[in-house]
């Protein structure tokens, strides 16, 4: 287990001004004052781990991440209840989603435990830059980059392990309103075999086009089919997402392709303590049509760390437009985020273990 040395920010942030900036809270857009660091080489593996100031790296050109984007990252949220205690949702998961992402970008994994570790180090160190209700958390942004100066295609022999936070209240600008999706016919996001599984930076790049074209299209997240057939539904640019019927069940896209959602792996488990069916399975964008028109399909949302679980009204493609049920957030939804929001926030027990205190130091 790897020792971290605390090095604390000379300049923080002054109080005032940032009880100034929690006002307003937007996304990704503020920082805390400190960030955690590990190193890795090939001949000494993980070192000189450090949180320390929130500060620029300087690269050099050939830096490999500059040329060959052996990139990964994960995101995560710690939250404060009105108690003050700070909790994780589900680190541990983040852990693993992160290494599995490193085998696949033939990167170093990080044992778990020092990946908790610079996790915990880092929010202790900030724990006044967890907000306090009103939605507000502390996003958590770990993340890994190659920084070998070396342009032959090969993975690199250095790497960089980093955490930074960001104070967060809403993803979406709408707040709560039901968001509307671009389904994307001419662009997709991955294929059987390539990294869509894995959360590596490449994908958010190849990603953007099409989420500019469903800003155009004034939608706020853009829906990818499957590469081979653009039939079956995968996900959404950065959320998982689940269809409800009118008999109270669910179907949300099968593992693969798609990114492995903490969020999505949650709520098939606070739907079965529900009693709410949900199937696994390919669902057709075509299947998604006839059920929207015949009235079968109620209620669609988005699920993910950073948009929670965020009610799907409208549909728009490239010949036309549908609405999802009544177009306003459902009830299954909503009972779905209660129950999720209930535990992140501890209003409700957490009945399957999946906070993790950080300790007052
Ligand atoms: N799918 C994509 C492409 C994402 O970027 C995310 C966000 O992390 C998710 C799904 C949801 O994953 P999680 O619930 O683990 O945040
Ligand atoms: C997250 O929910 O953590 C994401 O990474 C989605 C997006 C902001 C990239």
């Amino acid at each position: 287990m790897l020792e971290f040395e605390i090095i604390q920010n000379a300049n923080p942030m002054a109080e005032a001004d940032r009880a100034l900036a929690f006002q307003n809270l937007g996304f990704g857009t503020l920082f805390s004052d400190h960030m955690a660091v590990i190193h890795w080489s090939a001949d000494k593996e993980w070192h000189s781990a450090q949180v320390t100031a929130r500060a620029p790296f300087a690269l050099d050109p050939a830096s490999s991440v500059l040329h060959y984007a052996q990139e990964i990252f994960e995101g995560m949220k710690a939250y404060r209840a009105a108690d003050g205690k700070v909790v994780l949702f589900r680190p541990d998961q983040n852990a693993k989603r992160f290494n599995a992402s490193a085998r696949r970008l033939a990167m170093p994994e990080l044992p778990e435990e020092d990946f908790l570790a610079a996790i915990e180090k880092l929010v202790a160190v900030d724990r006044k830059w967890v907000p306090e209700g009103n939605g507000g958390s502390l996003y958590l942004r770990p993340f890994m980059f190659a920084n070998e100066s070396f342009l032959g295609v090969r993975p690199s022999k250095e790497y960089i392990f980093c955490v930074i936070a960001s104070p967060v209240g809403p993803y979406f600008k709408g707040g709560a309103k039901p968001v509307k999706i671009w389904v994307s016919e001419d662009y997709t996001r991955a294929a059987v075999g390539g990294t869509g599984a894995a959360k590596c930076g490449g994908n958010y790049a190849a990603s953007l086009i099409a989420q500019a074209e469903a800003g155009k299209h004034g939608c706020d997240q853009v829906l990818f089919l499957d590469a081979a057939e653009r039939k079956w539904i995968e996900e959404l640019g950065g959320m998982n997402i689940f269809f409800v019927f009118n008999d109270g069940s669910m179907v949300t896209p099968p593992l693969g392709t798609i990114l492995p959602g903490i969020t999505r792996n949650s709520v098939l488990t606070l739907a079965k303590d529900n009693n709410i069916a949900v199937e696994e399975r390919p669902y057709a964008f075509d299947e998604l049509q006839a059920d929207a028109a015949s009235g079968r399909l109620v209620e669609a949302f988005a699920c993910g760390t950073a948009a929670v679980i965020a009610g799907i009204g409208e549909l728009k493609h490239r010949n036309g437009s549908l609405t999802i049920g009544t177009g306003e957030t459902g009830a299954v939804t909503t009972l779905l985020r209660n129950k999720l929001v209930g535990i992140q926030t501890q209003a409700l027990a957490d009945s399957h273990g999946w906070l993790h205190t950080i300790p007052v130091s």
